[in-house]
């Protein structure tokens, strides 16, 4: 199969079997944008409702780049790593400010936004103004590095080079956009991780991973680092209205901007309750606690970690004050981290049965 083959046959095949993407039907590059941001950790069919969602809320940069910390939440529930939004919303702030509002077409300028990263800006390059650049993710490694037998550790920076290089001569210049997105759907769709469907693949024929059978080992990829389990504590105190004490998270916690049960941190290790508990919130918050039993037990995961959050009955002695509030559990409008979230469910339905 020559180059251009290859191209020709990818792109038929996606005319026919494209995912129909919400992004894809608008050529809006404050759309394309966004998008990106929310695919970077999170899975389309989450994406998809989160998507219309926020782009009937914030329908360019302008108007998302003056939302509310509240409001970013309220847009991004959900999605997750919160992160994102805030630097999108730089972003959002730095186009008004240097661009009139217009998201600009120059990769270098896109480059320089806050929160467009390499492969964020080749994507909206390439996808929103054809600029012929490779966007490789992992589902485009892991086509190539099997179609081109490519056995070295994929994610070494000499492997990356020649992937870059492989996918740019095969890419169409006038097709960029598309080539790019055929690519993301041939791996999500086609050439999947586990049992991929070399039947139904349009560039099966040269393959040289499945000439040699190890369409299943490639591509290699470095061994994963050790997962760390952490126990983590929280206190769940309620007011007589059903209020619950919860505390804004810093900036440069995790999570940052939400709201959580007070505790001596998500990925505090806390093997210790009682004296220790209160004596760690005492230093995080300057206020007294009674801690009491454990009253809900969620797991919840993040990044390498795998954490196990216990959550204490406790009373407040004093009175609420600096970073220490009380809020409505029923208010779908308090961003509660989703560790706090799972707790507070985990409790209600315990308090149900
Ligand atoms: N993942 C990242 N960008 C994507 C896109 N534009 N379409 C589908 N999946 C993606």
């Amino acid at each position: 199969m020559t180059t251009s083959d290859f191209a020709t046959r990818l792109l038929a095949w996606y005319r026919r079997h494209a995912r129909r993407l919400p992004w894809r039907s608008r050529r809006d590059p404050w759309a394309t944008w966004v998008s990106e941001v929310m695919l970077q950790q999170t899975r389309v069919e989450v994406v998809i409702p989160a998507f219309e969602r926020f782009l009937a809320r914030f329908p360019n940069p302008r108007a998302f780049a003056s939302a509310s910390d509240d409001e970013l939440q309220e847009a991004w529930r959900g999605l997750g790593y919160y992160r994102r939004a805030r630097l999108l919303r730089e972003g959002a702030a730095e186009v008004v400010a240097r661009h009139r509002g217009r998201v600009p077409s120059d990769p270098d300028a896109l480059g320089a936004l806050a929160g467009v990263g390499d492969y964020t800006r080749v994507a909206i390059a390439s996808i929103a103004f054809g600029h012929a650049e490779p966007a490789i993710d992992g589902n485009v490694e892991r086509v190539f590095a099997r179609h081109a037998g490519i056995t070295a550790n994929v994610k070494s920076s000499a492997t990356r080079n020649r992937l870059a290089t492989l996918v740019g001569e095969r890419m169409p210049k006038a097709r960029a956009g598309d080539f790019n997105q055929a690519l993301m759907d041939l791996g999500a769709m086609v050439c999947t991780p586990r049992a991929p469907k070399c039947l139904v693949c349009p560039v099966a024929g040269d393959c040289e991973a499945r000439r040699l059978g190890l369409q299943q080992e490639l591509p290699r990829l470095p061994a994963r680092k050790p997962s760390v389990a952490i126990l983590a504590r929280a206190v769940l105190v309620r007011r007589k209205d059903g209020a619950v004490l919860g505390a804004r998270i810093r900036d440069g916690e995790i999570n940052a901007g939400q709201i959580e049960l007070p505790g001596p941190g998500i990925l505090a290790d806390h093997q210790d309750a009682g004296d220790a508990l209160a004596h760690a919130l005492h230093a995080r918050y300057g206020a007294r606690f009674e801690i009491g039993e454990p009253v809900a037990r969620v797991r919840h995961g993040i990044t390498h970690h795998r954490i196990a959050l216990e959550v204490h009955d406790a009373k407040l002695l004093g009175r609420a004050g600096g970073r220490l509030r009380w809020y409505p559990t029923d208010d779908p409008a308090v961003p509660w981290s989703t560790p706090s979230r799972k707790a507070l469910s985990a409790h209600a339905r315990r308090g149900a049965r």
